[in-house]
């Protein structure tokens, strides 16, 4: 029985078992046939129309300058879907889907296709009772930002009037610089009020990612050892084996720094080094991201302590794979880093003296994406030396990345006689603990961007203050020859070096 005056919160609150579907809507994206798009956009909406999660009243639309009608886009959705869908294929779900799909065509600078998408998605209103509701995915290259943007205020597209809502999701990168992020962001917000403005870091609709903030928030286990009282290091790796493919337009000039250490990992870095937020709420969550972005420091010893490499022919899986410079495309003097490592402080009571290690690259040897926790050791063994030399520190492991699931290393007792201590490891694998497979990052993006929650989407101010931080690695590095690593090693000796030099050394996943 509730105490007299006690009104339980839970009580009215809706049950979140229940998965919510969003408004009627329409969902427009430009750049439908880009890479992007075919091989996650398109395969995402079908998987959430296998899962029910897509409104009734629905509509997808595509934009792009091919000379194409509604039947030639519903035929790439439905190839792309095939080949790139987490959920089984279903005749049923496909058919309604593919009654939804529009396609207009057209540039960016042309008026009269931005008038006819603007009268589309009126006619869907009666059509398809879409409500006005629509949410517009700028899958295009930055440089068309402004044209685009500009059309969609010109022919009031992203006004949505009294009818109902209008949303832009922009993908990354968000600019090439602090400056650059900062016109754009004033672009976008000068068209879209800011809570209209969905950026995509699809690292946020990784189920392994939100997880770490369930593992630290959940729990009692971890929070009170999550500081520089208890931790000694954190290592955070994003390695990828394959090559920049067919991308050399929009990687070379750019680099693995701003490619990934801006965005996927600087936010990786902030939800593990964040204090805890009042509430999982979008704007309680990315006021404590935003504060301690804020709080990272460079070392003042960026030759000791950052290190850009580009890799070389050399072989993976027993394959021959060829060097950057060899890729197509790829101007044969380029000095674009394939490989970045940086240590970086973050300057709060929490992490004071921490370092973390931030490291990505392709063509490393494998797939791997993991935040590893290292903690100090026992300040007393009351064991023998020699029984404990096989005894390492304790360490925490998120695997965002295959393997999805956290390791726990700590000494345990060999069995015999004597008092020998040896590392252990204890797993969760999600793939074991859940029978539910896992969405994918995008199926779960765009699903809170049509639902209009922005909590796993970094706002302008995230942005801004990552850029902070990458712009004097950027301006060290200028002019610099980046160090050259064979593909399928672990990335350029300097690296190594580095952690060497805190008499530490990378984790070999
Ligand atoms: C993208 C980068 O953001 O992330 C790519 O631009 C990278 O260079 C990709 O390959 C990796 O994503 P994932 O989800 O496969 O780890």
């Amino acid at each position: 029985m509730a105490a007299a005056g006690y009104t339980n919160p839970l009580r009215d609150a809706r049950d979140r078992r229940i998965p919510r579907v969003p408004d009627p809507c329409a969902l427009v994206v430009f750049g439908v046939t880009g890479d992007l798009a075919r091989k996650k956009l398109l395969p995402a909406v079908y998987d959430l129309a296998n899962r029910g999660l897509l409104p009734p009243g629905f509509a997808l639309l595509g934009f792009s300058r091919r000379d194409w009608g509604d039947a030639d886009f519903s035929q790439l959705a439905m190839e792309s879907a095939q080949k790139g869908a987490r959920t089984p294929w279903r005749d049923g779900v496909w058919e309604r889907l593919a009654a939804s799909i529009r396609f207009v065509p057209g540039a960016f600078d042309d008026d009269e296709a931005f008038d006819t998408l603007q009268q589309t998605l009126i006619e869907l209103e009666d059509s398809h009772g879409i409500h006005g509701n629509a949410a517009f995915y700028l899958s295009i290259p930055p440089p068309a930002f402004p044209t685009v943007l500009k059309q969609m205020q010109r022919t009031g597209l992203a006004d949505s009037g009294d009818r109902g809502w209008r949303r832009v999701v922009v993908e990354k990168p968000f600019g090439h610089d602090l400056a650059s992020s900062r016109d754009l962001n004033q672009l976008v917000d000068s068209v879209f009020t800011a809570d209209d403005v969905f950026r995509i870091d699809h690292y946020l609709g990784k189920e392994t990612v939100q997880n770490l903030l369930a593992m630290r928030f959940a729990n009692t286990l971890f929070e009170p050892i999550w500081n520089a009282n208890f931790v000694d290091s954190v290592q955070i790796t994003m390695a990828e084996d394959v090559g920049i493919g067919s991308r050399a337009g929009f990687y070379d000039g750019a680099g693995a720094a701003r490619d990934v250490l801006q965005n996927h990992l600087l936010q990786l870095l902030a939800l593990t080094a964040m204090e805890e937020p009042v509430s999982f709420d979008a704007d309680s969550l990315r006021i404590e991201k935003v504060k301690v972005l804020g709080a990272i420091s460079l070392p003042s010893d960026l030759h000791a302590y950052a290190v850009r490499g580009q890799y070389e022919a050399g072989w993976l899986a027993g394959e021959r794979a060829i060097g950057y410079l060899e890729e197509s495309d790829v101007p044969a003097d380029s000095t674009t880093e394939t490989y970045a490592a940086v240590r970086l402080g973050v300057e709060t009571r929490r992490w004071g003296g921490v370092p973390f290690y931030l490291r990505t690259g392709k063509r490393l040897p494998r797939r791997v994406t993991e935040i590893a926790v290292t903690f100090k050791r026992a300040p007393h063994l009351p064991f023998p030396v020699t029984d404990t030399q096989e005894l390492g520190r304790n360490q925490l492991v998120v695997r965002v990345q295959p393997d999805e699931g956290v390791t726990m290393r700590f000494g345990s007792k060999v069995p015999g006689t004597a008092m020998e201590v040896r590392d252990v490891s204890m797993d969760f694998l999600y793939g074991e603990a859940f029978t539910e497979s896992s969405p994918e990052a995008y199926e779960r993006l765009i699903l809170d961007v049509l639902l209009g929650d922005a909590t796993l989407f970094p706002r302008n101010l995230e942005v801004e203050a990552s850029w902070r931080v990458l712009d004097p690695l950027e301006a060290f590095w200028v002019g610099s020859q980046p160090e050259r690593y064979r593909a399928g090693t672990w990335g350029p000796a300097g690296s190594d070096a580095m952690l060497r030099r805190d008499g530490r050394a990378w984790r070999r996943p």
